[in-house]
């Protein structure tokens, strides 16, 4: 089957276009200094994506550190000793091939000139003079200007550079890390000093990296300051194999546990040639997105070996063995690592959630219901309470009902009493609120509510009482 084919096979609401323009509509992902024209590539996270955001990387830290007997957690800084980025091999092998047009100037990314313009899949495996010459073949124009003047593609290093110190000229010259795993390598041997720990063992972190890429937009997909969840799981050689095989099937369960759906899910193993400088086996999990971006990779899996350790003892001279009591012998541990990128959860939630249903509004006119399908653990709002009419009888409930849900559910929990009913649930409908509570003149005589579901819009009338079990025990 074709991409094509497959990607027709799928019914899905979302577009790129649709998502972008609800995340700013909503208060999910705004453009970065906007007001000043705004910034290639830089977005800033609002009210309710950043809860999205954060209830993203809680789940991550409580399924991949809090809950398991063999991982440990760390948050390294984001400067490092330049050495670092010697002995990692990013100062050499951190690359992306880039074209230039030699009449407008415009810079591009040589493997996605490929895949767009002469519509080679995974061109990202390919090498710069592979590239360089299907470019020549082709004689492909500038996409900016039109003119036939792209240079061969060059390597170009993707490293944030800045200096510490007041003097640009005697100052260091250090880089904004470039992924988060380094920091990790760095601290192996305190981790291994001050906690009592035996391999196999993982640590994890959630940080910042940043990356100067040329690219081609694509909203949060690939921006120059990112966010990473990162493992690096150091095992035995002989065991590297056989946890390469349960990370996989751990990330697919990472997978599931956010929603995602299953046919917009791939794993492709990277080719030899593909691999990073430090790999010496790497899958990528790909996600389908909608229109002509296609396949792309949203996590990644690979077998490091003991590379870094190794490079690392060399490049610092300290001596980064683990020394088995069982054997009586030292050896550095090998590693495999799985990293998951926060916006690219972020972004293919958003679009697996999305969803347009035709429907009726109170009125029976017809209408089309946007929703956001979240599942409720990462819902940025779990649940609404909504009085019926801004009457203060109705309202002083409805206030008493919120901020108990606040300490006995969630304190994500909305209190909404503007417009008329049926506009606020489709608001709440749109930013993925699982449930809508509402408080009506019969919850004046019975003290019960009614508690509306997202999904299927069914109504359920309960108890005010029994109301925090009830939506504690769904949203989890
Ligand atoms: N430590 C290994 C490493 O950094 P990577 O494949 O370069 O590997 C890991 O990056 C993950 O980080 C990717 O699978 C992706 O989810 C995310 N990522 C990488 N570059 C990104 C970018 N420019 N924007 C958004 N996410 C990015």
């Amino acid at each position: 089957m074709t991409d094509q084919q497959e990607r027709s096979t799928t019914r899905r609401a979302a577009t790129m276009d649709k998502v972008v323009a609800l995340a700013k509509r909503r208060g999910f992902v705004f453009p970065g200094s906007e007001i000043y024209g705004g910034l290639a590539n830089t977005w800033d996270y609002g009210p309710l994506g950043v809860e999205l955001k954060n209830n993203i990387k809680q789940l991550w830290w409580k399924t991949f550190v809090q809950t398991r007997r063999d991982m440990l957690g760390l948050d390294a800084g984001i400067l490092m000793h330049p050495r670092v980025w010697e002995a990692s091999g990013h100062v050499v092998n951190f690359n992306d091939p880039l074209v230039d047009c030699k009449t407008c100037k415009a810079r591009f990314r040589a493997d996605d000139l490929v895949e767009r313009h002469l519509h080679i899949a995974d061109a990202s495996a390919k090498t710069p003079d592979e590239l360089s010459a299907l470019i020549r073949e082709a004689n492909l124009p500038c996409p900016n200007c039109g003119n036939r003047t792209l240079t061969d593609a060059r390597q170009f290093n993707m490293m944030f550079q800045t200096t510490i110190g007041p003097v640009s000229e005697t100052g260091t010259q250090v880089y904004l890390r470039p992924e988060t795993a380094q920091g990790i390598f760095v601290q192996y041997k305190n981790i291994l000093n001050s906690q009592r720990v035996k391999l196999p063992f993982g640590i994890g972190q959630i940080g910042k990296a940043f990356r100067n890429e040329i690219t081609p937009g694509n909203f949060i997909f690939r921006v120059l300051e990112l966010e990473q969840m990162e493992i690096e799981y150091f095992v035995k050689a002989a065991e590297s194999a056989t946890a390469f095989e349960e990370w996989l099937t751990a990330m697919r369960g990472w997978i599931e546990l956010i929603g995602l759906r299953p046919e917009h899910i791939r794993v492709r193993e990277h080719a030899k040639e593909e691999l990073s400088h430090y790999s010496m086996r790497t899958c990528d999990f790909e996600y389908l997105f909608p229109g002509p971006m296609g396949w792309k990779e949203l996590y990644g899996l690979a077998n490091r070996t003991d590379f870094d350790l190794r490079s690392h003892q060399e490049a610092s001279g300290e001596d980064l063995t683990y020394f088995e009591q069982e054997t009586k012998t030292r050896f550095l541990p090998h590693v495999v690592e799985p990293t998951f990128g926060v916006e690219r959860t972020f972004l293919t939630v958003l679009l697996d959630a999305y969803d347009e249903e035709a429907t009726t509004d109170v009125n029976g006119k017809a209408e089309t219901r946007t929703v956001l399908r979240f599942v409720p653990r990462l819902a940025p709002v779990k649940a609404a309470v909504l009085p019926l009419a801004k009457k203060p009888e109705l309202t002083s409930v409805a206030w008493q009902l919120f901020e108990r849900l606040q300490c006995e559910v969630s304190p994500q929990v909305d209190y909404d009493e503007q417009a008329n009913i049926g506009k606020r649930y489709r608001r709440q409908d749109e930013i993925g609120t699982p449930f809508c509570v509402t408080v009506d003149f019969d919850t004046l005589e019975d003290r019960a509510v009614t508690i509306r579901d997202r999904d299927t819009m069914s109504q359920v009338r309960i108890p005010l009482d029994d109301v925090p079990a009830y939506l504690s025990e769904r949203i989890r």
